[in-house]
């Protein structure tokens, strides 16, 4: 591994919130041969940029792409959320788009459909997109972009997805944004505005203004469900705003 590829890598690994990550020894052919004492890990090494990673697995696999990821996903059971899915909500739209929305996680409908924002969610989602474009003259269908959530499994009665259940989700979640490589991409709600920029700052005070997940412009908006509550209504006008700044940057 070159030092540019291992400096990108812990990048990558500081991204998805891992604090430290360790290296095992190298093993001669005669040691890999011998049977693994059962239950007695080596002591784990804190690593520098400088020394050699060895075992730590790449996580954005080369040629990644959204079929190869949901593959790795498979019939995922690497977090609680698991238990009361229905079924698995991987995202939806077109690998090539220019512009991804992420949520929060999936409801009951979208739990029911196994598709993202099915729900009423997803209907104000819907047209808060293709009309906001219509009245931009902006021609966008919301099948022209891609929608996702950070946790990809319903959490019980609606809940917070908690933070281990996004660190875990969450990579797939990167996998799935540095696959399309959009030109932006838009956080609804503070959930999403958590994972990609690693901030406790609430949607008040992000949103309206650009952000940065790696090199991708971030715009911050309102959760669609957030406007659908009758003593929100103020802060539609701001989540239109919002999404005219996405549209004109991504497709002007
Ligand atoms: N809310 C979300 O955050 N995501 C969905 O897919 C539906 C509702």
């Amino acid at each position: 591994m070159t030092e540019d590829e291992i400096r990108r890598q812990l990048e990558f690994y500081r991204d998805l919130g891992i604090k430290s990550v360790y290296r095992r020894q190298h093993q001669t052919t005669a040691a890999a041969a011998a049977p693994a004492p059962a239950l007695s890990p080596e002591p784990a090494k804190p690593i520098t940029e400088s020394q050699e990673i060895t075992v730590v697995p790449p996580l954005e696999p080369a040629h990644d792409n959204l079929l190869k990821i949901l593959q790795d996903i498979g019939e995922c059971k690497r977090c609680r959320l698991h238990e009361g899915r229905n079924r698995l909500v991987f995202g939806s739209g077109n690998e090539q788009a220019k512009l991804v929305f992420v949520g929060e996680g999936p409801g009951a409908d979208e739990d029911e459909q196994g598709l993202p924002f099915v729900g009423r969610a997803g209907q104000l989602l819907t047209q808060m997109i293709e009309g906001t474009a219509h009245k931009e003259g902006i021609p966008l269908t919301r099948d022209q972009v891609y929608i996702c959530n950070v946790v990809k499994c319903r959490p019980p009665e609606n809940r917070t997805p908690q933070p281990d259940e996004m660190e875990i989700c969450g990579q797939f979640l990167y996998r799935q944004l540095q696959a399309i490589r959009p030109k932006a991409i838009c956080a609804l709600g503070s959930t999403a505005a958590k994972a990609l920029l690693a901030t406790k700052d609430g949607v008040m005070r992000l949103r309206g203004k650009w952000h940065q997940w790696r090199d991708i412009p971030v715009m911050v908006t309102y959760h669609p469900s957030y406007l659908l509550r009758p003593y929100n209504q103020n802060a539609k006008k701001e989540a239109w705003d919002d999404l005219k700044k996405v549209l004109h940057f991504v497709y002007d």
